[in-house]
């Protein structure tokens, strides 16, 4: 079990959270959510000992196992894979060199006999024979099959890296997890598995995250950093954001209706304080006036970001159709008799061959003509949108159907 006792921290004189006194219970996975710099990623430090906190301790029950989501994503260059996600497990890792070095040993003793058959021992106490099945195990969720076991970090592109981190993590089943942002660069199918990992796990698990699909999915409790506090709610993000939505519309008008009150009271008061035959009525509202108390409404250091589009004119039911599209480039054919509809409010994600999905995208805004076939768009006020071009041209062009509010990461998420 990990705690906090009275955990305060400040930067520069900005104050990130004070007083924070939590219990984190095993088998729950907390969300820690917050505004941009609210300081989610400083808590995690904390938590996991890297940064020593103003005030307060951490405490950890003893003999607990702790491990976080590395975030340098250079720091294993020379190590092969499976050795890197090994080395999660600190301790089991340190006793597998160990026992190595001295059956290595050229001038092998009866002494380095019995040091290594005590090794042994802890070793398979430690469930050392399965740590290298289940290391390899846990890449082949993340879509790292056993050709990845021995190459070498450096050898890996950034999304691998990052999932050979995140086996690293996980890997020897920790007593607390503490991943910041884990699904940042993962492809949908590995935050899948992810899900259906944390869900499924036994022990704590505390999670940044800014996907709040992955939030809903795996979390028990919210932890939410705000007003410089840090407070825990039961739930997922959803529940934890339409009922603190809900609590501070009932403050908000509870405040109304009272500040109504003290007008009607101040109003009588005034009227009548020099009237003598009704001043103990004045006296009683005046005392019922100082009794009235305004909740306090601080301000949130949370801004939710949001994408304007104003319409010219309210789209239609059936925004587009497409009969029958065919497209061949260079001897292949890339779509084949495709034929669909889009309805307004639709919400649709693209999946497949990354030229097929382009190829599609530049037909439907007119950049290239299809072999047969047609499509129509119900309106001619649609407008494409142009991302930055580090995006994919797919992910621009999908911008034509979302309509709200979409998260690019989890766009270019579900593209990959
Ligand atoms: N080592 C440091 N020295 C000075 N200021 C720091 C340091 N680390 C963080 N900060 C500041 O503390 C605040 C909180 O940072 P932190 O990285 O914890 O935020 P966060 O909630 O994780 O933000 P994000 O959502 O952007 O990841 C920020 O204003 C940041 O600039
Ligand atoms: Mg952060």
């Amino acid at each position: 079990m990990i705690s906090t006792a009275n955990i305060g921290m400040s930067y520069g004189g900005q104050k990130l959270f004070e007083d924070v006194n939590i219990k984190f219970t095993p088998g729950n996975c907390y969300g820690l959510i917050g505004a941009n710099g609210a300081g989610k990623s400083t808590f995690l430090k904390i938590l996991s000992g890297e940064i020593e906190a103003q005030t307060g301790e951490v405490i950890i029950t003893p003999g607990e196992r702790l491990s976080t989501l590395k975030q340098d994503h250079y720091a294993h260059e020379e190590e092969q894979v499976l050795t890197t996600v090994l080395m999660g497990n600190e301790d089991l890792y340190k006793l597998m060199i160990e026992k190595d070095a001295i059956y290595a040993k050229p001038d092998f003793s009866d002494a380095d006999g019995i040091k290594v058959s005590e090794l042994e021992e802890k070793f398979t106490e430690m469930g050392g024979w399965e740590a290298e099945p289940e290391a390899a195990n846990i890449l082949a969720g993340l879509g790292l099959g056993t050709e990845f076991l021995e190459k070498k970090m450096k050898e890996l592109n950034g999304a691998e890296k990052v999932k050979v981190l995140l086996a690293q993590a996980i890997f020897g089943s920790p007593d607390i997890l503490l991943l910041d942002e884990p699904t940042n660069h993962l492809d949908i199918a590995s935050i899948q598995w992810l899900e259906n990992f944390i869900d499924n796990y036994k022990n704590t698990v505390i999670v940044v995250s800014h996907d709040r699909h992955f939030l809903n999915k795996v979390c028990t409790h919210i932890a939410d950093i705000d007003y410089r506090k840090i407070n825990t709610y039961v739930g997922n993000y959803d529940f934890w954001r339409k009922s603190s939505e809900l609590a501070m519309h009932l403050r908000g008008n509870e405040n109304k209706k009272m500040e109504e009150k003290a007008k009607e009271l101040k109003a009588f008061i005034q009227r009548f304080s020099a009237n003598a035959s009704k001043s103990s009525q004045a006296t009683s509202r005046q005392k019922q006036l100082d009794k009235l108390q305004l909740h306090d409404l601080p301000v949130s250091t949370r801004k939710y970001p949001y994408v304007l589009f104003t319409q010219s004119r309210e789209a239609g039911k059936e925004v587009l159709k497409v009969d029958g599209i065919t497209k061949t480039i260079d001897g292949v054919k890339l779509l084949d008799n495709l034929s669909f509809s889009i309805n307004k409010e639709d919400k649709i994600a693209l999946l497949g061959n990354d030229l097929a999905k382009t190829t599609l995208f530049q037909i439907l805004m007119g950049e290239m003509e299809p072999d047969s076939g047609t499509y129509t768009w119900e309106s001619q006020s649609l407008k494409t949108i142009s991302l930055p071009t580090t995006l994919p041209t797919s992910i621009a062009a999908s911008t034509i159907f979302s309509i709200g509010f979409v998260s690019t990461q989890r766009i270019s998420t579900i593209l990959s």
